[in-house]
């Protein structure tokens, strides 16, 4: 071994996504199994430039497994954005005697531990933590999973209430520039169509929803609209300009589909994660994501988990097409 690995650190940065806890259990008991020790940072990179850091046991990530968002706190930290910024969290490193990191997060996340681990040659593993599911070489991300079963639920609930009205909703959703929770969650939940950013233009998305009629036998009809696909207020304005007829109404979820206790899908993923990220450290493994492919541990390298489009599975835009009419 390249150096010696008797201290790691663990953090949690960008948007935060239910699981994350249990990923950041899974990294401390599998660590501390290991004989490492474990210092948690505070605040994603923040944390790492400002110091906030408190050497973890067993016990400061029990009964965290079924808790959504991250007892470690999360942050966007446009210091570390920047040459200076990562120096200053270097020094804290040294400082803390933290010999390798362990990050949760996502691309944004993956983009700073690459370059951190270029200029100071740290070893950094990564774990897929977003409700987006937009990285590459991972089937799912942690997190996914219950954003699209609390979308799902959430859903359901519009489709009682547009049934009872006879409405047309356009319900946004969370996922970026990334089209997974749309599309999916509007299989789940029987919606008519989605529109989503890996398709052609959402004006052209549109005028196909338009020509195929909305309503035929159907006395509700719920669009779901990814936020990277051209906003839900858009559609339905227009939609309502060219059928003043339509009872239309606007649902945005926003970030109640980030909260919540994790599936045991995610919290299953998490925690496999968290003990493949130390396995991998201890392999003298650096820069890479852990993922899962066909429920098997895969490990991606930092640039390709960022750069390579990771692609929605378009026939299931045709599943969703067969079934809404
Ligand atoms: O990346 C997760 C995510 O929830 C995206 O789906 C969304 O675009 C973004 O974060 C919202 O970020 P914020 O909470 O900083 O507004």
């Amino acid at each position: 071994m390249q150096y010696e690995l008797k201290c790691i650190g663990v953090l949690t940065s960008g948007g935060d996504a239910p699981g994350m806890n249990a990923a950041v259990r899974a990294v401390t008991r599998a660590a501390i199994y290991n004989g490492i020790k474990v210092k948690a940072i505070y605040r994603g990179y923040k944390g790492l430039i400002t110091g906030e850091i408190k050497e973890f046991q067993t016990q400061d990530v029990s009964n965290i497994i079924q808790q959504g968002g991250t007892i470690l706190k999360s942050a966007r930290c446009s210091e570390f954005k920047t040459k200076e910024g990562r120096a200053l969290a270097y020094e804290t490193i040294q400082r803390e005697g933290i010999d390798a990191l362990v990050v949760i997060g996502g691309d944004g996340t993956f983009t700073g531990a690459r370059a951190f681990a270029q200029e100071f040659n740290m070893p950094i593993i990564g774990i897929p933590g977003t409700i987006d599911n937009d990285l590459w070489g991972t089937d799912s991300t942690v997190g996914y999973d219950t954003a699209l079963n609390t979308i799902m639920e959430c859903i359901d609930k519009i489709r009682d209430t547009a049934t009872s009205h006879e409405r047309l909703f356009f319900v946004e959703v969370m996922g970026r520039d990334a089209g997974f929770l749309a599309l999916n969650s509007a299989i789940a939940s029987g919606s008519e169509a989605a529109i989503i950013p890996e398709k052609e233009t959402s004006v052209a998305q549109l005028d196909e929803l338009i020509s195929n009629g909305f309503r035929k036998s159907k006395n509700s009809s719920i669009v779901i609209v990814a936020e990277g696909g051209g906003g839900a207020q858009a559609m339905a304005d227009r939609i309502h300009q060219q059928y003043p007829d339509y009872d239309i109404r606007v649902s945005i979820l926003g970030h109640l589909q980030r909260g919540g206790s994790p599936t045991a899908y995610d919290r299953i993923l998490a925690s496999r994660m968290g003990v493949a990220a130390i396995e991998a450290l201890l392999d003298e493994q650096r820069s890479i994501m852990i993922g899962v492919v066909n429920d098997e541990i895969v490990h991606v390298p930092f640039s390709k988990a960022i750069k390579d489009d990771k692609q929605v599975n378009l026939e299931k835009v045709n599943v969703l097409q067969i079934l809404s009419i």
